[in-house]
């Protein structure tokens, strides 16, 4: 039986692939621990899905503001280059925060920490598609010498990627196993926004993103999502590799991240949590 435990009031920003499922869960297997106090979305026909999927057309918010307001904490699940700025409004607005889209979060993160340590929020960054975070987390209390993270996707996964338009890297024409990226973390989560959330997920872990080299590869023969990483410091050496099956509604995601969003909001509602 589940504890006794204060409803949390969930928002959620994004009623896409990954929000619409973590709203979902709110309502059935999280309904014990936290309550759906509303969805938002830039586009109506989004919200309209949601609210009937869920039999909640009430829940429906007309603003962000309107969104935050009304909860406890906001689940950040939303594709816009303006990401941090959404994620800086809850926090400022003193909202816990659980974000998905950490690869937009690194232009601002100095601002969003402090907002979070001055106004006493929780930030939370669930490990998302990858495995290892919370080693990572441990062997980088001494020195790390190196991290290289190696994603490979589907091509589906890189459709209307303008930096390899730009690049005038023709996806249906590849052949055989191709290297679209190999540079650092910065740059990774710049030109691949929608694609390697995990690089920038890793260097906050580290807190030296400096050290991370990341590695995007496809194949016309890829069918899954699949992340290796591999570090070496002085507490020894961990290497992991997650295959991970992609999401039905968005081939982009890999189901892995909506699953670690839904537990680490359940461990936020609960109060424990284990690892690291
Ligand atoms: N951390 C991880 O491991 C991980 C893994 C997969 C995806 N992600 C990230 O999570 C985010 C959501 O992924 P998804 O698969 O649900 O994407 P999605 O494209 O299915 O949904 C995104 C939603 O955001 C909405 N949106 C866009 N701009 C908005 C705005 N300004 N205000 C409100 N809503 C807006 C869109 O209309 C859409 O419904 C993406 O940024 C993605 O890169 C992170």
């Amino acid at each position: 039986m589940a504890p006794a435990v204060k409803k949390l009031r969930v928002g959620i920003l994004g009623c896409g692939a990954i929000g619409s499922r973590i709203a979902k869960s709110v309502t059935q297997e999280l309904k014990d621990y936290c309550q759906l106090a509303g969805f938002y979305d830039i586009a109506p026909d989004k919200m309209t899905k949601l609210a009937k999927a869920l039999k909640k057309n009430d829940l429906k918010k007309r603003s962000l503001k309107e969104l935050i307001q009304s909860c406890d904490i906001m689940v950040e699940a939303v594709s816009s280059p303006q990401t941090d700025q959404f994620v800086y409004q809850a926090l400022s607005a003193g909202r816990h925060v659980l974000t998905m889209s950490v690869g937009r979060l690194i232009v601002a993160q100095d601002k969003i920490f402090r907002a979070a340590a001055k106004h006493h929020c929780h930030l939370l960054v669930p490990s998302g598609a990858i495995a290892g975070i919370d080693a990572l987390k441990a062997a980088s209390m001494e020195a790390i010498k190196k991290i290289v993270l190696t994603t490979r996707k589907p091509i589906s996964g890189f459709t209307q990627n303008e930096y390899l338009e730009k690049k005038k890297v023709y996806l249906g024409t590849l052949k055989g196993e191709t290297v679209l990226f190999d540079g650092p973390v910065k740059e990774a989560v710049k030109y691949f926004p929608q694609n390697i959330n995990v690089a920038a997920t890793l260097g906050f872990a580290c807190g030296m993103p400096e050290k991370i080299r990341v590695r995007i590869l496809t194949s016309p023969e890829y069918k899954i999502n699949s992340h290796e990483i591999e570090v070496v410091g002085d507490c020894g050496r961990i290497t992991t590799r997650t295959e991970n099956v992609t999401c039905p509604d968005n081939p982009k995601t890999s189901w892995l991240a909506v699953l670690s969003a839904i537990k680490t909001l359940k461990d936020f509602c609960t109060g424990y949590r284990i690892g690291t």
